[in-house]
C-alpha cells in the first residue's frame, strides 16, 4: 500500500521542502526529499532557485548529500559533473567512447514554486500550479494579520513516529480528542464543537477557532492574531497559526515505512516577539506534539492487530478524517 501511495500520491503532490533563505547564496544547494523522491534545491549563479531529481543520469546514484556551496554538482560514483543549471558539463571518458548527447543528460528538473519565503516542490510531470494547492490559505494567513515575508525564522523541530503517515494525518484532522488528550491546549483554545470549526475544499482541510474567553494555562493567546487556524494540504503539508503574536509553522508528514513517519515543522514569528513568549509558545506546541505522539503510536499498535476491519467516525467532529480517507481512496483507486 505504501508503495502505491508513494507512486500515486507523494510522487505527484506538492510538498513544502524548506525556506528560500536556506539556499540564498549563488551556488548553494540543499539535498532533501519529497515523499521518497530524493531532490536537491540549487541556487544558480544568476540567483534562480531550482529543484532537481537528485539522481545521477549515469547509473542512478544520489548526486548530492546534505547542504553546502559548490560551483558544480559532482556525482561521487564516476564523477559525472553537472552545472548549477542541471546541465551535464563533464563525464570522464564519455566523448572518447563516442558519447555526444551531453545536452540530454542533465539532472531532471522538477516543478518548484514559492509562497513568500517558502519553497514547494512537486515531482509530478504535470503538476497543477502551487496556487491551486494553496487555495485560500494565503488569504486566510494574510487575513489573520500575518505577513509571511516579515516573519523571522525561528527553528525547525523534527520528529519520527512509530505510526503510519495516515494515522498521523488523521490525528491532526480532528479536535474531538482535544478535551481528553490535550488539557493544556484545551485550557487555551475553545475546542467545543460550536466554536472550533471545520472546513474542507478539495485537498485543503481547515480547522479554526478562537481562544477561550478566559484562557488558562501556560500560553498567552492575546495579540494581533485573534483565531487559531490549522490546515492540512493533501497529502501531508501541515500549516499552523496560533492566536497571539504573529506566528506561523509549516512542515510535511513524510512516510518512511508502513509504520514509521517523519515530520518537521519550521517555526516563524514576528520579528519583535519577545523571547519569553517565543519560549512559551514552542514549549506549548512541544507538549501538544508529545501528547499526539502517544496517541498515534497507540493507534498503530492497535490497528496492527489486523483484526478490526474498520472504525467508526463521528459525522461532524471527524468529517475531515472522512474527507482525508476519501482523498486517499480516490488517489489509489
Ligand atoms: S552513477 Fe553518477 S557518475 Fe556514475
Ligand atoms: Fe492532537
Amino acid at each position: 500500500m505504501l508503495q502505491l501511495e508513494q507512486e500515486r500520491i507523494f510522487r505527484r503532490s506538492w510538498q513544502y521542502v524548506g525556506r528560500q533563505d536556506a539556499v540564498a547564496e549563488p551556488g548553494s544547494f540543499s539535498a532533501t526529499r519529497v515523499g521518497d523522491v530524493p531532490i536537491v534545491l540549487v541556487r544558480d549563479e544568476e540567483g534562480t532557485l531550482r529543484a532537481f531529481l537528485n539522481v545521477c543520469r549515469h547509473r542512478g546514484s544520489l548526486v548530492c548529500e546534505g547542504s553546502g556551496k559548490r560551483a558544480t554538482l559532482q556525482c561521487p560514483y564516476h564523477a559525472w559533473t553537472y552545472g548549477l543549471d542541471g546541465k551535464l558539463v563533464a563525464a570522464p571518458r564519455f566523448s572518447r567512447e563516442g558519447g555526444t548527447d551531453h545536452e540530454e543528460l542533465g539532472l531532471v528538473q522538477l516543478q518548484l514554486e514559492t509562497w513568500g519565503p517558502l519553497v514547494f516542490v512537486n515531482p509530478g510531470p504535470d503538476a497543477a500550479p502551487l496556487s491551486e494547492f494553496l487555495g485560500d490559505v494565503p488569504a486566510r494567513i494574510a487575513g489573520a494579520g500575518i505577513e509571511l515575508d516579515a516573519l523571522r525564522f525561528l527553528t525547525r523541530v523534527e520528529s519520527e513516529l512509530d505510526a503510519n503517515w495516515k494515522i498521523s494525518a488523521e490525528n491532526f484532522l480532528e479536535c474531538y480528542h482535544c478535551p481528553t488528550a490535550h488539557p493544556g491546549f484545551s485550557a487555551v483554545m475553545d475546542v467545543s464543537p460550536d466554536a472550533y470549526l471545520l472546513e474542507m475544499h478539495g485537498g485543503r482541510m481547515t480547522q479554526h477557532g478562537p481562544p477561550r474567553p478566559e484562557p488558562r494555562g501556560s500560553y498567552d493567546p492575546s495579540g494581533e492574531v485573534e483565531r487559531g487556524q490549522f490546515h492540512l494540504l493533501f497529502p501531508g503539508t501541515v500549516i499552523n497559526v496560533m492566536p497571539g503574536r504573529p506566528n506561523f509553522s509549516i512542515g510535511p508528514i513524510v512516510p518512511l515505512g508502513p509504520e514509521r513517519t517523519y515530520r518537521f515543522l519550521d517555526y516563524f514569528v514576528a520579528d519583535d516577539a519577545d523571547e519569553a513568549w517565543i519560549e512559551e509558545s514552542l514549549a506549548f506546541d512541544a507538549q501538544v506534539g508529545a501528547e499526539d505522539r502517544v496517541l498515534v503510536e497507540r493507534v498503530q499498535a492497535g490497528v496492527r492487530s489486523g483484526l478490526l476491519d474498520e472504525g467508526r467516525l463521528l459525522p461532524q467532529s471527524e468529517q475531515l478524517v472522512a474527507h482525508f480517507q476519501s482523498l486517499v481512496v480516490d488517489a489509489l483507486a
